[in-house]
């Protein structure tokens, strides 16, 4: 059995903690080095819940270290940071998957949404890792990008939809994120006293999801649509619940259009009722329901923003990446309750 060995930049953070408990239950990965900004500590002493179950040295970021230890590095990283550090990986052999918004976009729909990019040639040439659309980019890519979180659970409830949408209404989604979705650093927007008991709108119709989710759009069916999108945060851990509103041009029965795009995916359930978030916290299941009134179609999905709308995402597409079975080590079972 091949054992392939994977490193960890950002390893301090929500989502690199996932990937080391990922990886740990993972048949055919082993971790072989672990890195933050500063180093000099261990894995257990930045996440106590892994004391006495793995001893690891976590280091400063050295990417000759890096390079020499594995086969594939995953990139917990804020945007910016990662482009400068992936860029040297990849010159050294090494593949990666990223998880930050670096390698996700266009390069003019990236400049304008974040900052100038310093990695053109690997953007380029980059995968979209939305594993059920991008299987075969993903399979020979030097860098994967892992999805957003919305654009992952917006572009799974919504992309089946398309071609029955009336192109010239708007689409509207609602999207609704537990607090470890804007990450680790504390700021007055994600305090317990600002959030709890609380839920409030930001970036309306100016989030940087909106863009990644118009431009997959158009990737995957050649159509320009708008996307009103409105993100809430609310005061529970993990978990988003988005819910899409659009206008169809056809009659259409959406639990056939579901099955008919999703029979034969392992981690996509469609749902007979509208679904809920604890019932995907803890795993890559992403659970959609369907429903029309008229010329209105409402869509409503639910994912784990830790895992499949980052870390367990950024393991499938390791998976492919590495010619193993996508689904090895992907959790299914949720914490409920
Ligand atoms: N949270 C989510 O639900 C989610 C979902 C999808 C995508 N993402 C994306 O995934 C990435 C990681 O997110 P996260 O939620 O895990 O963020 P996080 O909790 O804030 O962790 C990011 C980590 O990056 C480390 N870091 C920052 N600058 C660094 C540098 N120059 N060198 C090495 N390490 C550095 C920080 O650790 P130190 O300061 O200790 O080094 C921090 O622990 C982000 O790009 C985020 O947008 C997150």
């Amino acid at each position: 059995m091949s054992i392939f060995k994977v490193a960890i930049v950002g390893v301090s953070g929500y989502t690199g903690l996932e990937l080391v408990k990922l990886i740990l239950n993972h048949p055919n990965m082993e971790i072989s080095h672990l890195s933050t900004s500063s180093g000099d500590t261990t894995i257990a002493k930045l996440h106590p819940a892994l004391q006495d179950i793995i001893e690891f040295s976590v280091d400063k970021v050295d990417i000759d270290a890096i390079a020499k230890s594995c086969d594939l590095v995953f990139l917990a990283l804020p945007h910016k940071t990662s482009m400068s550090v992936a860029k040297e990986l990849i010159a050294k052999g090494i593949k990666v998957v990223d998880l930050s918004a670096d390698y996700r976009l266009e390069l003019e729909t990236y400049e304008k949404a974040y900052c100038e990019h310093t990695d053109k040639e690997n953007l380029a040439h980059s995968a979209y890792g939305l594993i059920e659309y991008f299987r075969e980019d993903i399979k020979n890519a030097k860098v994967t990008a892992s999805p957003g979180c919305y654009p992952t659970a917006t572009l799974l409830g919504l992309l089946p939809f398309i071609p029955y949408l009336d192109e010239k209404s708007p689409i509207f989604v609602d999207a609704k994120s537990g607090v470890s979705g804007a990450g680790k650093k504390l700021t007055e927007t994600n305090s317990f006293v600002t959030i709890n008991e609380n839920i409030f709108a930001y970036n309306p119709l100016k989030h940087r999801h909106a863009p990644e989710i118009q431009e997959k759009i158009a990737k995957v069916h050649n159509k320009e649509f708008h996307v009103n999108f409105v993100p809430h945060l609310i005061p529970i851990t993990r978990g988003e619940l988005v819910s899409v509103y659009a206008t169809l041009k056809t009659n259409i029965d959406p639990q056939e259009v579901l099955k008919s795009a999703y029979e034969n995916e392992k981690f996509i359930r469609i749902r007979q009722t509208p679904v809920n978030v604890k019932a995907v916290s803890g795993t890559h299941f992403c659970d959609i329901f369907a429903a029309v009134h008229g010329n209105s179609l409402f869509i409503s999905s639910a994912i784990d923003n830790l895992l499949r709308g980052a870390s367990s995402q950024a393991l499938a597409a390791a998976n492919i990446m590495l010619g193993l079975e996508e689904s090895l080590g992907l959790p299914t079972v949720a914490y409920v309750p």
